[in-house]
């Protein structure tokens, strides 16, 4: 008789393949602004949205009838035939007033997706325009661009590419972040700082051959795989010089950092400059429905235009009703209600019960973040910022002790150099309370305390 494989089939708990082989999550039910609910009834605060995602926290009943508005009307029409309602108003929501010079939206179903678009988008820009040779991308090292082939390589976090280097594209280098905690010398002020990272970026045009530089890419604020990292003033503004000057594209990965999580719509606002390409997702949609977008500026747009007339990409569920339908909502929302000025105000909060409750912490090496988008990071020691033994995975026994308590948070390893190193992430809604920030800052507090006592003696 065949060993068949229903009799392994039988054994597992699950048909899901999750994130992690050795345990099943709890059933997620149900959820009420910034509460999660569990199968059974428990109720954990979400303090990260998931990874930065939940920005108008669970079923808002705004968004749910939107949703259900959509889906009465039109679930999907493929755009290759047809444009839809929600498309074009969303789209207006986003570019109508044309922020910083960007005109159009491309319509993807999340951050990956929304990456690969704005690559391909930047090196179709050069075929347009008679400057074939410019295939070449810069990152930065430390960065997360998502998880998709072209995404994983412009991304810079050792870790996450290990596995798959083999596939990983030669069209993509690295330079140093803008990690000040980690990277700033001592004997350094920050405008040095900014100087070495500039002349370290031009660097590394002249290495190319400036004339083969498509683009530069970066996150304003680095969010999953360094934990909320802001850059010193003025880098921003070095960078888009030297982009401009060498005639490549800045391109923005506003996936995690944009639609208002760290109190302005768009991260680059705070910095004085504008892309030419965005990527935006996680908050676009609040979750509420997988969806990302491409903001393009004018010369792109115009450039296809007077050029083969297309941008030569596509997914089947580009621009999907019912995820335009519910972004559309969530802007409105979000606009509607002012509460841009809120992750303002309880940004401010969070941070000063961050440094009331662990600003003298002997593990806790540094705190930063803006508006809603605030990262810890823990060290063995904070003289010498020494992490701890990352076998250790105190970030995964973090995440453990307040999960336990009650919290959701989003912590990480790789922190230090994308193998060692510790943060935990924290991103609750922006209609967060502030009687819930102090919660969240009390439980992620005991959590920090109770994993770093339950670590081994060594
Ligand atoms: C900055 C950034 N870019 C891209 C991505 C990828 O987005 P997604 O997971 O929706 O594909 C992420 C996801 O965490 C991100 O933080």
């Amino acid at each position: 008789m065949m060993a068949g494989p229903t009799a392994v089939a039988t054994e597992r708990r699950t048909r899901v393949l999750h994130r992690s082989s050795r345990e099943t999550p709890p059933v997620a039910v149900g959820g009420h602004g910034a509460w999660l609910v569990e199968r059974g009834g428990r109720e954990v605060l979400d303090a990260s949205g998931g990874a930065a995602v939940s920005c108008l926290g669970h079923q808002h009943p705004r968004i749910v009838e939107a949703i259900r508005r959509q889906a009465g009307a039109l679930c999907y029409a493929h755009t290759s035939f047809f444009t839809s309602e929600p498309a074009e108003a969303l789209a207006e929501e986003l570019v109508g007033g044309e922020p910083g010079g960007l005109v159009q939206a491309y319509f993807v179903s999340g951050g990956s997706e929304a990456v690969e678009a704005a690559l391909k988008l930047a090196r179709q820009y050069f075929v347009e325009t008679g400057e074939p040779a410019r295939s070449r991308i810069i990152a930065r090292r430390q960065s997360y661009h998502g998880n998709t082939l072209g995404a994983l390589s412009a991304g810079g976090n050792a870790w996450r590419r290990a596995p798959y280097a083999p596939l990983l594209s030669e069209a993509f280098s690295h330079v140093s972040p803008a990690f000040a905690y980690r990277e700033q010398r001592d004997d350094e002020d920050e405008a040095g700082f900014v100087a070495r990272l500039a002349a370290e970026l031009e660097a590394e045009f002249r290495r190319l051959g400036p004339g083969n530089v498509a683009a530069f890419v970066a996150e304003p604020v680095v969010g999953a795989t360094a934990g909320c990292v802001t850059a010193p003033p003025g880098y921003f503004r070095a960078v888009r010089e030297i982009c401009d000057r060498h005639g490549a594209l800045l391109i923005l990965d506003e996936v995690m950092c944009g639609m208002g999580r760290t109190g302005t719509r768009h991260a680059w606002e705070q910095e004085g400059i504008a892309p030419d390409i965005q990527a935006v997702a996680k908050g676009l949609g609040g979750g509420y429905q997988p969806i990302g977008a491409v903001l393009v500026s004018g010369r792109i747009v115009e450039a296809i235009e007077a050029g083969s007339g297309a941008f030569q990409h596509g997914h089947t569920y580009l621009a999907h009703p019912m995820a335009c339908a519910a972004a559309l909502e969530v802007q409105r929302v979000i606009r509607e209600e002012d509460l841009l000025a809120n992750v303002v105000a309880m940004g401010q909060r969070l941070e000063e019960r961050l440094v009331e409750r662990l600003g003298n912490h002997r593990h806790v090496g540094d705190m930063r973040g803006r508006g809603l988008f605030r990262g810890i990071e823990l060290v063995r020691e904070r003289g010498s910022k020494a992490p701890f033994d990352p076998a250790l995975r105190l970030h995964a026994r973090i995440k453990r002790e307040a999960f336990a308590r009650g919290l959701a948070c989003y912590p990480a390893g790789g922190t230090a150099d994308g193998r060692s190193g510790d943060h935990v992430l924290l991103a609750p809604p922006y209609i967060v309370t502030p009687a819930e920030i102090d919660l969240i800052v009390d439980r992620l507090g005991e959590a920090i305390d109770a994993a770093i006592a339950g670590l081994p003696a060594r």
